[in-house]
């Protein structure tokens, strides 16, 4: 495609089967959220009108994916799907050794199982939930070295994903190469809004790690939206495919986790990779206490298939932009309502500021859950809370109190349609414009672990 033809993002799809939707009435919709806690974890996804809960696992599988699952081997051990995957991770990614798990958070249980030990620092570009809560599983700390403009709703920085050096020196100076496992690295941030990393900025953090002899273990949930910002923005990468600078963006790292759920278009799935022999070896003897054989790890042969032609399709240009583009059309539309949102937009969906739109509510009365429930009150849209509430307790039992006070309009992959995104944005308005009513909730229920998912609140009065 030449690049001076300015064309609209459309879908390089067709749809050829759908799924009806039950639609809900104002008043059945106040009921479904008062019994689910204010939790809109907790909803039944029937009660829901367009889901943008999350991007994980709610993609729409193409024909090809669907079609490959019927060639699944279910075979115990070395399904030939397996090896397909095996092949796919190699081509794509460049890793070495690979170990399917059954989704991200099964990689980095055992990940962190294999290389931290007491007393280590993980320092990372933001944290992710579960990764982090593996992390201090698994008896290590978290520090964060992203640049201190990811905590800025506001910044309009074009790489808010990246690692501030300087941080990431000082923590190395101070605990030493030797209490630090690794570096922990994401591609386009979840935490910051879906914000991307440099690669000017990777091949620092590798000179500096390398230096130091610490691994860098790549999170790479979203690295094919990571890699589209990198062609849009960075000089020197307009003519590289998706595809070349995914592969780059890898090859400046030791190993990964992923949670195939997303950027890799299936619906269930993840996998562990490493380059180095020593920690394959001791993940491959975890892999199975934990998740299954090491040639499936938890997954069916047919989930393995459509995950290797998912990886293949995930990094297509022409898949990207329209996916991307899509999101930069929602988050337009709310920027013109005067909405406030993180800018620049992310890559997989929109993340409305709460502390800007509910300027009366403390962070304790819960502004971005108070949020996501009003928003699914007007509409039965579905979003999520990325605030104090996802941010959980330290170790000690304090809670932290994040800068970012979030909600998540997460956009599922090649699922909705352009009006689907007009009647999202439409609907934030509505909330919008009735904002100085909106009163806070109070907690009433808090799980031990990643609370967000099963916390239950009342209204305040
Ligand atoms: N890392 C990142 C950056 C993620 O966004 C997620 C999941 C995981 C790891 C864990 O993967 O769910 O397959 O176990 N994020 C989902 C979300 C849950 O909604 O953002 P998983």
């Amino acid at each position: 495609m030449k690049k001076h033809i300015k064309s609209s993002w459309a879908e390089p799809y067709r749809m050829k089967m759908v799924e009806l939707l039950k639609m809900t009435t104002r008043k059945q919709r106040q009921k479904a959220i008062r019994e689910a806690g204010y939790n809109t974890f907790l909803l039944k996804s029937e009660d829901v009108y367009i889901d943008l809960l999350t991007d994980s696992g709610t993609s729409a599988m193409s024909d090809r994916q669907w079609a490959g699952m019927m060639t699944g081997d279910e075979a115990y051990a070395g399904s030939r799907n397996f090896f397909r995957l095996e092949k796919a991770i190699q081509k794509f990614y460049g890793y070495k050794y690979i170990i399917p798990t059954h989704q991200g958070r099964g990689a980095e249980n055992i990940l962190s199982k294999v290389l931290i030990k007491k007393g280590d620092m993980i320092p990372g570009n933001m944290y992710f939930t579960t990764t982090r809560l593996h992390q201090e599983l698994a008896g290590g700390t978290f520090a964060d070295i992203i640049i201190d403009e990811a905590h800025d709703p506001l910044s309009e920085h074009p790489f808010k994903g990246n690692v501030d050096i300087q941080k990431l020196e000082a923590l190395i100076n101070k605990y030493g190469a030797n209490r630090i496992p690794y570096v922990s690295i994401a591609t386009n941030v979840n935490m910051a809004g879906g914000q991307p990393i440099s690669m000017k900025n990777l091949k620092e953090v590798r000179a500096l790690t390398k230096k130091h002899g610490i691994r860098i273990i790549h999170d790479m949930t979203r690295v094919a939206e990571n890699a589209y910002f990198i062609q849009q923005r960075e000089k020197g990468y307009e003519k590289k495919s998706v595809r070349e600078i995914v592969f780059e963006i890898c090859s400046y790292t030791d190993g990964a986790t992923m949670s195939a759920k997303k950027d890799a278009l299936v619906n269930i799935g993840g996998f562990m990779a490493t380059n180095e022999w020593d920690v394959f070896e001791e993940a491959r003897n975890l892999v199975v206490v934990y998740e299954g054989l090491h040639t499936y790890g938890g997954l069916a042969g047919r989930d393995m298939e459509a995950m290797a032609i998912g990886i293949e399709e995930s990094v297509s240009d022409n898949h990207i932009r329209a996916r991307v583009g899509q999101i930069e059309y929602l988050g337009n539309k709310m920027m013109d309502f005067g909405i406030p949102v993180v800018k620049p937009i992310g890559g997989h969906g929109i993340f409305v500021d709460a502390r800007q739109f509910l300027p009366h509510l403390s962070q304790d009365e819960f502004p971005a859950q108070t949020l996501a429930a009003e928003i699914y009150i007007d509409s039965g849209v579905r979003t999520m809370e990325r605030g104090i509430v996802s941010a959980g307790r330290k170790p000690n039992g304090d809670n932290y109190y994040p800068k970012l006070e979030l909600v998540r309009f997460t956009i599922p992959r090649r699922v909705y349609t352009q009006a689907h995104m007009d009647v999202i944005a439409e609907s934030a308005l509505n909330v919008f414009e009735e904002r100085k009513k909106i009163k806070g909730l109070k907690m009433v229920y808090e799980p031990k672990y990643l609370r967000f998912f099963q916390a239950r609140f009342e209204k305040l009065k």
